[in-house]
């Protein structure tokens, strides 16, 4: 697994503490089909691709964990043919990238309930999960089916049932019994969301966990994202003061 070492980073402007956890939402595929006359699905594919070289390159940096929106709660209101090309294309990407991943010690994590997707698809994530459980590298959550709202929902329902089993007492109900209950447990509180394609919106994207992130909007639609624009963004978070609420 290669990992950078500090002289590395310095040489590419990274000189202070990096985001422990990134969360992107990869937004504008569907635009840059457009602006070449192509169709929708093959901007997903486009951004597919330059996934592939953001996955690694966090990885060498050495972040901790990587959260991606890559289907939303609200986007089963797509046209049929465009869902459809979303799930091939996950299918493809677990599948001819398991074993990069896995050589590079990368841990997959769905948030999200993948119980409505169809069966193929849901073969080739656990698949990747199952095989990638135990690596000790970049935790890869990629976010399918996913709503920070649904979330809180999902995770209020499982904290009541423990309530009710255990006879707990309100006022014993605490954050951290919460966090524990989230599709993210285990992982760091975001640190700097990016989000592509020029909206300035969450769209209920890890909503608890961004409390305190650092956020980014950027211009370029998903597919130009490259790595020197992922490099400028590290590079900005890194001058940015964060508080927390203090002084
Ligand atoms: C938003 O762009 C993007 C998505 C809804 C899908 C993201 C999917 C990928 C990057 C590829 C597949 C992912 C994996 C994990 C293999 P948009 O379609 O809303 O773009 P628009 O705003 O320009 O229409």
């Amino acid at each position: 697994m290669k990992l950078y070492s500090q002289e590395q980073l310095e040489a590419f402007g990274l000189s202070g503490l990096l985001p422990e956890h990134v969360a992107i939402i990869m937004d504008g595929n569907g635009r840059w089909a457009k602006q070449r006359g192509l169709p929708r699905p093959l901007g997903h594919r486009a951004g597919m691709e330059r996934l592939k070289g953001i996955i690694r390159l966090t990885s060498e940096l050495g972040i901790r964990a990587l959260s991606l929106y890559a289907f939303s709660t609200e986007n089963w209101r797509r046209p049929k043919e465009e869902i459809g090309a979303l799930f091939g294309l996950l299918v493809e990407y677990f599948t001819s990238e398991l074993n990069e991943l896995h050589k590079n010690e990368v841990c997959i994590r769905v948030l999200g309930d993948i119980a409505p997707f169809p069966e193929i698809v849901r073969e080739a994530i656990n698949c990747a999960i199952a095989k990638t459980i135990s690596n000790k590298g970049l935790k890869l959550n990629i976010a399918l089916n996913y709503g920070g709202q649904n979330e809180l929902l999902r995770a209020t329902r499982a904290l009541l049932q423990e309530i009710i089993k255990n006879g707990l007492i309100q006022e014993e109900i605490n954050l951290e019994q919460l966090e524990a209950k989230l599709d993210t447990v285990g992982l760091p509180a975001v640190d700097l969301l990016i989000r592509t394609g020029g909206e300035q919106r969450l769209s209920n994207f890890l909503l608890y966990q961004s409390a305190y992130a650092e956020l980014m909007f950027l211009e370029e639609f998903w597919p130009d994202f490259s790595n020197e624009c992922y490099l400028n963004a590290l590079r900005a978070y890194q001058k940015r003061t964060r508080r927390y609420g203090g002084l």
